[in-house]
């Protein structure tokens, strides 16, 4: 979708929202695809609401991007334009066991940043890839931990009544990979609380977490991460594999030889040749296991 409106062009120049014609999403996702759209870069949380006015009114659909690391974009020219927060500096700003994070801001780096400041906690979010924002939304978690643990506070734009709003931890409810927030919420900034601990202990965690990482999941290649959740119990990774579908392909979208949750792009892959992949592996493990797998991915399909 593409913004020629000169009176919307206009109004989003007032608002310091930076436009960006004609960009691809499979740039900005880990997956690398995606079809073309306009991206609209948001520099000031304030300008939310009045930028979402702006778009309702013009008849402009819209959707949040993050850090494009959990994400299935469709292929083509895309029915919706994409806003993306700009990271402020510095985004992340430490008093004494609180972080305030900005949503925009790099998971890893935040981790390791914490980490160096004797913050702990969050080792096992390192190597994941995203934004802070996108964790929270998400409930991102690994070994043994997750995100909302330690969540004290949110800002956040409530699409549903159009305003900035913030939230106290205990407001928001955090379960495995799912939140409380609506879907078309915004995440803007949190503080999270987070157990001090000595630099070269919480480093010790950091490696063995990558250690972990690296000897079972495709780091190198292009991958949403896991494609589905995990059932009750049980492990969609070892259930696809028992299945023998390791190497399974649709086009360029294949089952990872290393992890069978992690569906990768192996050259020119099509948001199509992913969904039939997800769709017939789904199939097969319903056929063989009786278990309705669900996605984990985000799916934005045209
Ligand atoms: N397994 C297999 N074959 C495979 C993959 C896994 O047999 O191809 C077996 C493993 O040997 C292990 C069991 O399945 O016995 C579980 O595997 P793993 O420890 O890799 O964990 P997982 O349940 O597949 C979850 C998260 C990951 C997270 C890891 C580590 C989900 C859907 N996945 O994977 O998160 O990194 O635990 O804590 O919850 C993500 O959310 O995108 C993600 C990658």
């Amino acid at each position: 979708m593409r913004i020629s409106d000169p009176k919307i062009l206009g109004a989003l120049a007032k608002l310091d929202v930076e436009l960006r014609q004609g960009t691809s999403l499979a740039e900005l996702t880990s997956l690398g695809i995606g079809g073309t759209t306009d991206l609209l870069r948001i520099k000031k949380h304030e300008s939310i609401p009045c930028l979402l006015r702006l778009l309702d009114g013009g008849g402009i659909p819209h959707k949040f991007l993050g850090g494009g690391s959990n994400l299935l974009v469709g292929d083509g020219e895309l029915p919706w334009v994409i806003l993306q927060l700009v990271a402020p500096e510095p985004d992340i700003v430490l008093e004494g066991n609180l972080a305030h994070v900005d949503a925009a801001a790099d998971l890893g780096r935040t981790v390791t940043f914490c980490a160096k400041n004797d913050l702990g906690g969050m080792e096992g979010l390192i190597g994941v890839p995203g934004t802070v924002g996108g964790a929270l939304r998400m409930n991102a978690g690994a070994y043994g931990m997750q995100i909302g643990t330690y969540v004290r506070e949110v800002k956040l734009y409530r699409a549903a009544e159009r305003k900035l709003e913030t939230l106290r931890g205990h407001q928001i409810s955090f379960e495995y990979r799912h939140t409380s927030f609506a879907p078309d919420d915004m995440m803007l900034s949190v503080t999270l609380e987070l157990p001090s601990n000595p630099f070269h202990e919480i480093l010790k965690g950091i490696r063995i977490c990558n250690e972990k990482r690296r000897a079972s999941q495709p780091l190198g290649q292009k991958s949403a991460g896991c494609i589905f959740k995990n059932p009750p119990g049980a492990s969609a990774g070892r259930m696809i594999d028992e299945l023998g579908l390791k190497g399974h392909s649709f086009g360029d979208a294949r089952v990872s030889d290393r992890h069978a949750n992690f569906f990768v792009n192996a050259g020119k892959a099509s948001a199509k040749d992913m969904l039939a992949l997800i769709a017939d592996v789904r199939a097969r493990v319903q056929k063989a296991f009786g278990v309705e797998l669900e996605n984990e991915v985000v799916v934005w399909n045209a």
